[in-house]
């Protein structure tokens, strides 16, 4: 049975994920929370191999339906391995990209099929669902500058704004879950406005 809060953050690459997924964690832990932070795709050893076959720029030949289900398996191991005993440790568990991502990514992106991804992402995660999720919103024109180019990040300015529209559709339908935060200003400006989108569901 789950007892710790499940909060993933989401958003194009270079947004600030890490950032304020690290400043949230100092936050949660000055308030007396035991945090995990943790991100896929690669928060485990066996994913580590998985992130590195999804990202190398080599793999020219790497069909969508690979790319959908090595996510979903680089999941199911990170679920299995940490999330899930981390939340019944009764942890907080900060997690960088979830099955949204899957959704933005290979279903609004690539225009592979939603409810497919939906239906083999639930199946990989064992039916786990953020309590609650941040997305960090930013033009990907202004954000991906600042990331490093590997296989995803090369694709086209387009297909990100596909992703970034699939990621405000995915909040539209789940406000309840899905706090949408600005990415603009300083880290200490956006982490604020972290912090006010998680009010009343933990501290
Ligand atoms: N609010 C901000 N203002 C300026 N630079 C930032 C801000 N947030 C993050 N950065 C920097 O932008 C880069 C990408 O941030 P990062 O947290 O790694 O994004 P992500 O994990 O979403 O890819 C890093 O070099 C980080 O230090
Ligand atoms: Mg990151």
């Amino acid at each position: 049975m789950q007892q710790g809060l499940f909060i993933t953050l989401e958003g194009i690459d270079g947004v600030g994920k890490t950032t304020q997924a690290l400043l949230l964690k100092g936050e949660l832990e000055r308030q007396g929370y035991s945090v995990l932070h943790t991100f896929e795709p690669g928060g485990t050893k066996l994913g580590s191999k998985i992130r590195s076959l999804l990202l190398n720029p080599e793999h020219e030949e790497l069909h969508s339906m690979t790319e959908v289900l090595l996510y979903a398996a680089d999941r199911a191991q990170h679920v299995a391995e940490k999330v899930l005993p981390a939340l019944k440790d009764g942890k907080m568990v900060i997690c960088e990209r979830f099955i949204d991502s899957s959704i933005a990514y290979q279903g609004y992106g690539l225009g592979f099929e939603i409810e497919a991804i939906k239906t083999i992402n639930h199946w990989a995660a064992g039916g786990l669902w953020p309590d609650l999720t941040v997305y960090l919103d930013g033009d990907p024109a202004q954000f991906l500058a600042k990331t490093k180019g590997d296989r995803i990040e090369q694709r086209t300015l387009d297909y990100y704004n596909r992703v970034r529209r699939g990621f405000l559709e995915i909040a539209q339908a789940e406000p309840d879950r899905v706090k949408v935060v600005s990415a603009e200003g300083t880290r200490e400006a956006v982490s604020q406005r972290v912090l006010q989108a998680l009010e009343g569901r933990c501290g």
